[in-house]
């Protein structure tokens, strides 16, 4: 396993590659990789040929007040975990985005996915976040130009919005959603866990638990949305600022007004200043 951090040494690389014959898979992270990413990095040995993962933290997708300053960056750990992988793609912010860029936004031409995709869940807090991501994933696509893309189910939204730009823009790379990695005690991986207090991290099974209560009244036949919303309140105490807790289609984000198989349970909530996400598919 190789890093590079130009843009025009991972164009070489995946050009050779691509004169041989082989698949190429991408997994997009911006580091600080655990268990989850790993997944992603697992899943794409098994379904390409060579295996690209970046690291890179993405200044434009971080709304002011945000964590970029203080987002984990742990590079050498990083190359550890990703060793399966042939190649680590870590370019710097200007690298991707050029000098002037960094600083104005006024400057840089963006991917803005549709309204109605961002205007939600976490794009309601987090305006113009999308807009960062569906920017830089669509750099990281027509710099890799990879045959396929790995992201997790974690970020629902996000692999959602993915998925839309991909078929709009028609950009010729299949998306692989993978599932979420939990800790045995049901949290869901992520990155932003590691600024948990160890009384903040049990506060934080809240999550998993409300999701997976709802999915168990769901089997057993409950569909009425607001009887369901109802059983999160057992779960929930002083220290739990609930962002939200929604029932969306699993394609379109559309808000359901019954239960069913296409529904994805969404919840945000916020414990001090760190928030966490998870969602779940009623289908199991
Ligand atoms: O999910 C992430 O880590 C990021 O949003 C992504 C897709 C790597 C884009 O910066």
């Amino acid at each position: 396993m190789k890093a590079v951090h130009t843009i025009e040494e991972v164009r070489e690389q995946v050009r050779e590659w691509k004169k041989q014959g082989l698949k190429v898979g991408l997994v997009p992270t911006m580091g600080a990789l655990h268990a989850g990413h790993l997944s992603l990095i697992k899943k794409s040995v098994e379904t390409c040929n060579r295996t690209v993962v970046s690291v890179f933290v993405n200044p434009i997708q971080f709304c002011p007040g945000e964590d970029l300053d203080k987002y984990p960056r742990t590079f050498e750990k990083d190359c550890e975990t990703a060793k399966i992988a042939d190649l680590i793609f870590a370019p710097s912010p200007k690298e991707m985005y050029g000098e002037g860029h960094i600083l104005s936004n006024d400057f840089l031409t963006y991917v803005i996915p549709p309204y109605f995709y961002t205007d939600k869940l976490c794009g309601k807090s987090r305006v113009g976040h999308f807009d960062g991501v569906c920017t830089v994933v669509n750099k990281l696509f027509n710099i890799v130009q990879p045959d396929f893309a790995f992201f997790g189910e974690k970020d629902r939204q996000q692999l959602i919005i993915i998925k839309k730009m991909v078929k709009d823009l028609n950009i010729p790379i299949e998306i692989v959603g993978c599932p979420i990695v939990r800790e045995e005690s049901g949290l869901a991986l992520s990155s932003r866990n590691s600024y948990l207090t160890p009384e903040q991290k049990q506060d934080a099974l809240a999550l998993s638990k409300i999701l997976f209560n709802i999915q168990n009244c769901y089997k057993k036949g409950i569909t009425d949305i607001s009887a369901l919303k109802e059983t999160a309140y057992a779960f929930l105490n002083k220290n739990h600022d609930l962002e939200y807790l929604e029932f969306r289609d699993e394609e379109d984000l559309e808000e359901k007004t019954i239960a069913d198989d296409r529904t994805i349970v969404f919840i945000a909530l916020r414990l001090g200043n760190v928030r966490l996400i998870d969602n779940v598919s009623l289908k199991g």
